[in-house]
């Protein structure tokens, strides 16, 4: 009997679509879970009339498997991943490769990558964005390992993969865990692009009363426009039209307001402030995540705690998309892809990753969870401009920028005086107003550093470094 192209560990919701992707795609496949009914239960339900074979242990899989063998990992990051390559070494030779296609630490991956590539295996840590139905109908992909590793996968991850206009929405991201690092920093602005819109959401019902489908409607009409255009304010639309199936009443209002996370979020804000990268949007978007668990403390804090009066304010009139507000999400938004591309810049020099932002760019505009039409724009700022150093700085962005700063103020303050917190749209109007000032007060800062710890300081109209006995 034939050998099979592909091998996938674990059938989760992900690991069966893609192996369903794959043999769709002409990969013969052989699929091991660590209970054998899972298996059984996939080979006679979606798994069945396909070129999908099941293994019963590690040895009968990679013996079923065509060399070099090709294994994606679809199992939980952190020490399951350690386990199953511990578990499966022994039974591979040297060229076959792994593939972990989960959200694992980059760090991880990169320490897998050395230790399996010292083996002369081939290791390949691999960011997947999309979801269920994205590992299905074809994901981003987001693969880093060595080149010649990449290689042996091109052809498999090329068809697989989301297409658009300009090709496949994969390509080879770097070194070492580049590609997890780059599916890090993704889900950094994919967290802030949520609560972007969530901040919306709640000015629309709280400042201006809409319900479910007054919000939905606005969301429909900004999902048209080339600034907003995006998978986010797509499915924000659907979710703020659904009903509770038992009294028909807006399902979102019955959903309990505290968000969970699993890491990829934090790993990002944990990254940029090792690197000296700002984001203060993706950051934003974290703690608004964690403050949003606090329900407990949130409710006997709201009787103690007093804020303005619930006031209202112009944000735009809904039936033409509510404009004011609309500047605001996009300059939001616009940050939160700025502040990512830049810690993927600064990440790239220190880690020595040689990230081309053109084509992450390019493999983020389809099958991934924040796909914009943004970001052919993103794409085009780093082809005019490989090195440039941040996409604010772009003219088309820049112009964007300036023309939506007042809307971005006005819903700002707006909110402030309502007393309703809006942490990603106004950590984004600090970030731009300080983005963009030459001269901030952190002169007075080292001052105070001089002056009680003689941390000395640098100054304007000399060089070197000067120490003033301030207390005297
Ligand atoms: C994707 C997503 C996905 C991620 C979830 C959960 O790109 O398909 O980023 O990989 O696991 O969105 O993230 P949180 O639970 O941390 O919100």
């Amino acid at each position: 009997m034939s050998k099979a192209h592909f091998g996938l560990i674990g059938l989760g919701v992900m690991g069966e679509n893609l192996v369903l992707n794959a043999e769709r795609n002409g990969f013969s496949s052989v699929v091991y879970n660590r209970t054998f009914s899972k298996t059984q239960e996939f080979l006679n339900g979606r798994g069945a009339n396909k070129k999908i074979e099941g293994a019963v242990d590690l040895q009968d899989f990679v013996d079923k498997l065509d060399r070099p063998r090709r294994i994606l990992m679809m199992i939980k990051a952190g020490p399951a991943i350690d386990a199953v390559i511990d578990q499966i070494s022994p039974y591979l030779q040297a060229g076959d490769l792994l593939i972990d296609g989960g959200n694992s630490e980059f760090r991880d991956t990169e320490r897998r990558v050395a230790k399996l590539e010292s083996k002369s295996f081939g290791y390949i840590g691999m960011g997947v964005s999309g979801g269920a139905k994205g590992a299905f109908d074809g994901p981003s992909m987001m693969p880093g390992g060595t080149k010649a590793s990449y290689e042996a996968i091109e052809n498999l991850v090329c068809k697989m993969a989301a297409q658009v206009d300009d090709g496949p929405c994969v390509t080879y991201i770097g070194p070492g865990g580049s590609g997890h690092f780059v599916k890090t920093v993704h889900n950094g602005i994919e967290y802030a692009i949520e609560q972007i819109l969530a901040e919306a959401y709640d000015l629309m019902k709280r400042v201006a009363g809409m319900d479910g489908n007054e919000m939905a409607n606005v969301f429909s009409s900004w999902n048209s426009t080339e600034e907003l255009s995006s998978y986010l304010v797509e499915i924000t639309e659907v979710c703020l039209r659904t009903k509770d199936p038992d009294d028909k009443s807006d399902l979102v209002e019955k959903i309990m307001d505290k968000a969970g996370q699993k890491g990829t979020g934090l790993w990002t804000v944990v990254s940029a402030l090792e690197l000296g990268a700002s984001v203060p949007t993706i950051y934003s978007s974290l703690n608004a995540r964690v403050i949003s668990s606090m329900k407990t403390q949130r409710v006997k804090a709201e009787s103690i705690l007093n804020g303005p009066a619930l006031k209202t304010f112009d944000m735009g009139d809904p039936s033409n998309g509510m404009p004011i507000l609309m500047d605001a999400v996009i300059a939001a938004s616009m940050a939160s892809y700025a502040q990512g591309m830049d810690l993927l810049r600064i990440a790239s020099d220190e880690y020595k990753y040689n990230l081309d932002m053109h084509s992450i760019a390019q493999i983020w505009k389809g099958g991934c969870i924040i796909r914009a039409r943004l970001l052919k724009r993103i794409q085009d700022a780093f082809n005019a401009d490989p090195k440039l150093l941040n996409l604010l700085l772009d003219p088309w962005f820049a112009g964007q920028i300036n023309s939506r700063m007042s809307g971005l103020a006005k819903i700002v303050s707006g909110a402030a005086e309502a007393g309703i917190p809006v942490p990603c749209l106004s950590s984004t109007l600090d970030y731009i107003n300080s983005y963009r000032t030459s001269r901030l007060p952190q002169n007075l800062v080292q001052a105070m550093r001089d002056c009680f710890g003689s941390h000395t300081y640098e100054r304007v109209d000399k060089d070197g470094s000067f120490h003033t006995e301030w207390l005297e």
